[in-house]
């Protein structure tokens, strides 16, 4: 059995590649990942649990998908290199698996590494590429999750081509997610190859700060989110820019939690929830499951957000790869950030962040304002056109733009609202 495989893999990647499935994560995927909360600690248990909990609490319902297991599933190759699930955590093995999870009507997701040893020192994917894609598409894979330790000799551009092409050549659309932290420019190269790409090193659950490990970093919701300012361009349907997986529920108060979820909605971001499904506040699953922000994180054009230039900050022109002009908006005032998405149907989102510990009162003159977006071609009028303003967190009209917002926001904390035309 297993020498026809070899052959039908060698068939298969001589008669496929060059291509990704084109119809899948054509809005950000949503799922689940055991990392930010598990970290190596995962077994099938665990798993089985957390799709349980993703079937029957309102996240299914609201559009989360993906349950994926990231580092540490992995046992050994067997005699002829195909890999084994670790028999003490995964003793069903990963198609019993696989198949528990998608009999709860939801998707499974693996994780492995371009290197020969994933990060958490389990065996990854280099030189076995055709062969653990095709294991996958066996098993009932739906998603990828590919990382990029021990890969210093390595060309990313390559290695990360070799998996998608195996994952074409094994026949099963799986989504194929790249987390080489953005070390390696992947908005530039990765469009055709992966359907996300990480574009920093790990997050952490802080809202505003740096963690120097020495061998590795982490960073926070801003310094995340930051780095994401002249990205956007490179985004869409089918390939998203990546700033990591949520930590939603991981410890941040209850304001930097939503402030994290609106963000991430904004950037039309992958939202991979991190915590633990089966014992959670309602507060998080609140934030986890409206429906009015996460039609904002799906709204098809798939256009992220960008911030509105303030009168009177500090605005750093600059050009990104592709030599186009975009601003790096320093508030000099009082930190306070006003983001606007591009909706469908000529509708916008608005999202006021305030980046200090205390809150901010704002005011804002629709009519003094000019909202445009060079990259999707959208402009917003507001002397010649009405909008209604929906506060999409508290569910409350908050009137319209003929007349100034004023508002207060809460530290680490935002508020952001829903233009529709009237
Ligand atoms: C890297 C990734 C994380 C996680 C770990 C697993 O650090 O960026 O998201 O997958 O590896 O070891």
């Amino acid at each position: 059995m297993k020498q026809i495989l070899l052959v039908l893999v060698c068939v298969a990647c001589i008669s496929a590649s060059g291509q990704k499935y084109d119809q899948l994560a054509l809005t950000p995927p949503m799922g689940w990942n055991s990392w930010n909360k598990f970290q190596c600690d995962v077994n099938e248990e665990l798993i089985r649990e957390t799709a349980n909990a993703m079937a029957t609490n309102g996240m299914k319902d609201a559009g989360y998908q993906y349950i994926n297991i990231d580092d540490s599933w992995q046992g050994q190759r067997d005699a002829q290199g195909f890999i084994q699930p670790d028999p003490a955590r995964f003793p069903s093995g990963m198609k019993a698996l696989a198949d528990y999870v998608h009999s709860k009507g939801l998707k499974f997701g693996i994780y492995s590494d371009a290197g020969s040893k994933t990060c958490g020192g389990r065996p990854a994917s280099r030189g076995h590429e055709y062969q653990d894609a095709l294991t996958y598409a066996q098993w009932g894979v739906d998603y990828l999750k590919y990382d990029w330790c021990g890969c210093e000799d390595l060309k990313a551009e390559g290695a990360y081509t070799t998996m998608r092409d195996a994952l074409y050549a094994a026949g099963r659309p799986i989504v194929f997610s790249m987390c080489e932290w953005g070390q390696n420019k992947p908005w530039l190269w990765a469009k055709d190859i992966g359907n996300s790409w990480r574009t920093t090193t790990d997050i952490t659950p802080c809202f505003d700060c740096k963690l120097d490990h020495k061998t590795w970093r982490q960073w926070g919701v801003l310094q995340i989110l930051d780095a994401q300012k002249p990205l956007r361009e490179y985004a869409g349907p089918g390939h998203w820019n990546d700033p990591d997986m949520l930590e939603v529920g991981n410890g941040m108060s209850v304001n930097e939690d939503r402030a994290h979820f609106s963000m991430w909605c904004m950037l039309a971001a992958p939202l991979i929830s991190g915590n633990d499904l089966r014992n959670m506040s309602q507060e998080t699953l609140q934030i986890l499951t409206d429906k009015d922000v996460l039609a904002v994180n799906q709204d098809t054009p798939g256009v992220e957000a960008f911030v509105q230039p303030e009168k009177f900050s500090l605005e750093i022109v600059n050009r990104n790869e592709r030599g186009h002009r975009f601003t790096i908006v320093q508030p000099k005032n009082n930190g306070v950030e006003i983001w606007f998405k591009p909706l469908s149907n000529d509708s916008w989102a608005m999202c006021v962040l305030n980046r200090n510990k205390d809150a901010k009162k704002i005011s804002f003159d629709w009519k003094n304002e000019k909202v445009a977006d060079s990259f999707s071609k959208r402009e917003a009028h507001f002397d010649t056109t009405t909008y209604s303003l929906r506060d999409l967190w508290s569910k409350q009209d908050a009137g319209d733009t003929s007349r100034i917002l004023n508002a207060e926001v809460p530290g680490h904390d935002v508020l952001m609202l829903r233009l529709d035309k009237i």
